[in-house]
């Protein structure tokens, strides 16, 4: 499908330029018909197949196309933290093992590691430089004790692209599992995880994948999967889910692909629209999304570097380690006051600390990019 036809799909645009893609999405027509038809058959008919069984599946095997991974190493969460939780929790940690994030992360990639503390387990945090977070800065906290490195592969205040395949390659080479928060490029950037040297991946499906809150998944390597120890336990994390009578109570046999993450059924409602949502995706396709994204982004933060705003470092920044968001500000224009000439004119972006965050999605076009810069203009400051 092409993308300015797509751009039909989602309502907001017709009221709103919405660039907030970073915070919480709108969601696509398809999405909302797939939730009333959903809640229409919930309503009216009798089940008569373990429908959200069926229905996880079908939005598994969507999700490894987008992703180019297998669907039998995704598992449906609740949300990011969840994801990384179920990681966090499920390792077999020593006093004494550490793990290695970044400062200014998201707290839903911090906290998780950090409740580790009670089982010995150490936080460190590399600094970024000039709002790069570089593979110098994370592998030097990376010792013979370190088990997993977690970061995000863009972060969500100034929406630096973390270089994963360069801290990936050396997590591999030293045994140490690189653990992402994908939530921030999931669904604006392309995710091929058949070549990613990533061992762990969770998003929630609400920013750029344009899903609802409640919904999201987490993907883990082949290869690491047996080594996590469920930590929510019930019917959907075994092997024999619809044996109700005689299943063991000396052991529990869990289910070998990731669904052994699953306690049990993820929302009906919930998957209709993610998978409603992931379908649009498939249809533009990820490289498709992933050069409008990026396109768009640039001319925003070129436009607004013009006209004398700060874009939040780095800046300007190489290709690889840009993304969808744009952060900036204006010495002497609070950012309330930035924000306030926005929403007059019905664009939709978000403040974070002293700054404006916009955060363009592939069916944002360029004439709304303009709009932006132009409304942020010092000419129109000057207009009555
Ligand atoms: C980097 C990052 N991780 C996670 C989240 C959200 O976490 P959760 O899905 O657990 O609510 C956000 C939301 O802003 C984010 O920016």
């Amino acid at each position: 499908m092409d993308p300015v036809e797509a751009r039909d799909l989602y309502p907001i645009t017709r009221q709103y330029i919405f660039m907030n893609h970073a915070g919480v999405s709108p969601m696509s027509e398809r999405a909302r018909a797939a939730v009333e038809a959903m809640a229409g058959q919930l309503t009216a008919k009798p089940l008569t197949s373990p429908l959200a069984m069926e229905e996880a599946d079908r939005l598994r095997e969507s999700l490894a196309r987008l992703f180019t991974c297998g669907a039998d190493h995704i598992a449906l969460t609740r949300s990011t933290a969840h994801g990384i939780s179920l990681l966090a929790a499920g390792l077999d940690w020593q006093a004494g093992d550490n793990v290695v994030g970044a400062r200014g992360e998201y707290p839903a990639n911090v906290y998780p590691w950090v409740a580790l503390g009670r089982r010995g387990v150490e936080f460190r945090m590399a600094d970024n430089t000039g709002g790069r977070v570089t593979p110098e800065s994370v592998l030097e906290l990376v010792d013979a004790r370190t088990r997993v490195v977690a970061l995000s592969h863009v972060e969500f205040w100034n929406g630096y692209r973390v270089d994963l395949e360069t801290i990936g390659e050396e997590c591999r080479k030293r045994g140490v599992i690189l653990a992402v928060d994908a939530i921030q490029s999931a669904g604006a950037l392309r995710l091929d995880l058949s070549r990613l040297p990533v061992d762990y991946l969770a998003a929630g499906s609400y920013k750029w994948l344009l899903g609802p809150q409640g919904i999201g998944f987490a993907w883990c390597h082949p290869d690491l999967l047996p080594r996590i120890t469920p930590a929510l336990v019930g019917t959907a994390s075994v092997q024999d889910r619809l044996n109700y009578f005689s299943y063991p109570t000396d052991r529990v046999d869990f289910e070998t692909t990731a669904r052994r993450l699953e306690e049990g059924n993820p929302s009906l409602l919930d998957m209709a629209a993610f998978a409603a949502s992931v379908d649009v995706f498939l249809e533009v396709g990820p490289e498709v999304v992933e050069r409008r994204v990026l396109d768009l982004a640039l001319r925003l933060a070129e436009g607004l570097d013009r006209q004398g705003y700060e874009v939040i470092g780095p800046w300007p920044r190489d290709a690889g380690e840009r993304s969808g968001i744009v952060s900036f500000r204006k010495p002497g224009s609070p950012p309330q006051e930035i924000l306030r000439d926005l929403q007059a004119s019905r664009i939709v972006g978000r403040i974070h600390a002293d700054f404006v965050r916009l955060s363009p999605h592939f069916y944002n076009t360029e004439d709304e990019v303009d709009r932006v810069i132009d409304v942020l203009s010092p000419q129109a400051a000057l207009q009555p």
